[in-house]
């Protein structure tokens, strides 16, 4: 069977890096490029990062397009240093893989998002899983971008929960106006992994212990990516069972071969860009209150088991 095409939208960060890996690594999926946005770190770690856990799992063929350095519109970001500090705390500046021996690509990522769904007759899954300043530059000067990716899938937003506002989650925070354009452009088909999604594939120190003795480098990799992030959840935003992480990112990339780790239903998502208290929160019209036209899956629900077996069958390779 053909293996799925994706290109991956990272700032990684401790859950992007197992989201990489799972893509770098799974026999059905065919990682084409990462791109690289302004998010968890700034732009040039995540691409360092990047480069580090590509080549630390023997996929330096890999390449790694930088994107952009700053949202679309908001002259307050970088994100302020206190919520860096938030998000240092959970993810460090550098992941503790070695430096990698070589460059980012030449092409930044807006650049090569564009030229690579301009030229291709291939079925290419978009797969952002950091704030989505890059897909919206990218669908302002190529809006034939919505019939060229076949699928979208977001990790992004919360119904029930934020996490980086008591109203809104980290990824659409960073850049509203952007995450506005591209639930507005009318792509094919749009999948959108919240926070109510990860927080259900809760990945504990046991389950870090199995990613360990795996002996491989990706499964001694994430087994200290998730460790990590145990302890500083446990710390600073416990999760409903202690001594557990979500790894949003890497679910996003557990659903393009195991659609069933994630459950969805077909809604309206709209993002707010204006409220003082609400900014970046996403609309999930759950009740269909609003009148408009469901345009993505959201996922609700995930299974824990699943997606751990997952990891745990790739990262053994
Ligand atoms: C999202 O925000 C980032 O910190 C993570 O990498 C993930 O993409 C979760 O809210
Ligand atoms: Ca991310």
């Amino acid at each position: 069977m053909a293996r799925r095409k994706l290109i991956l939208d990272v700032d990684t960060g401790t859950d992007d890096a197992v989201a990489v890996m799972l893509a770098a690594l799974h026999p059905a999926l065919d990682l084409v490029g990462c791109t690289t946005v302004n998010g968890n770190v700034e732009v040039q770690y995540c691409t360092d990062n990047t480069l580090r856990v590509l080549d630390h799992v023997g996929r330096p063929d890999v390449p790694v397009h930088e994107g952009l350095a700053r949202p679309l519109v908001r002259p307050d970001f970088p994100i302020p240093r206190a919520v860096r500090d938030l998000a240092g705390q959970i993810h460090g500046r550098t992941l503790p893989v070695p430096l990698s021996a070589r460059r980012k690509a030449d092409a930044s990522a807006v650049e090569f998002l564009i030229e690579t769904y301009r030229s291709t007759t291939d079925e290419i899954t978009l797969v952002p899983v950091a704030p989505l300043t890059n897909i919206a530059a990218a669908l302002t000067l190529y809006p034939r971008l919505v019939d060229r990716v076949p699928e979208i899938v977001i990790m992004g937003g919360g119904h029930e929960i934020g996490n980086i506002t008591p109203s809104a989650e980290f990824n659409i925070w960073g850049d509203p106006e952007a995450a506005a354009i591209v639930f507005a452009a009318k792509f094919r088909k749009i999948t959108l992994v919240p926070l109510d999604a990860t927080h259900r594939a809760l990945v504990s120190y046991d389950d870090c212990e199995r990613l360990r003795a795996l002996g491989t480098p990706a499964g001694r990799a994430a087994a200290d990516f998730i460790g990590h992030r145990i302890q500083v959840h446990d710390e600073i935003q416990r999760m409903a069972v202690a001594g557990t992480t979500p790894v949003h990112d890497a679910v996003c990339v557990g659903y393009l071969v195991d659609p069933a780790i994630i459950t969805t239903r077909r809604l309206h998502v709209a993002v707010e860009t204006t409220g003082t208290l609400t900014v970046g929160r996403t609309i999930i019209d759950t009740h269909f209150r609003g009148g408009q036209e469901p345009q993505c899956d959201v996922a609700f629900e995930a299974d824990a088991r699943r997606f751990m077996a997952l990891l745990l069958e790739t990262f053994a390779r």
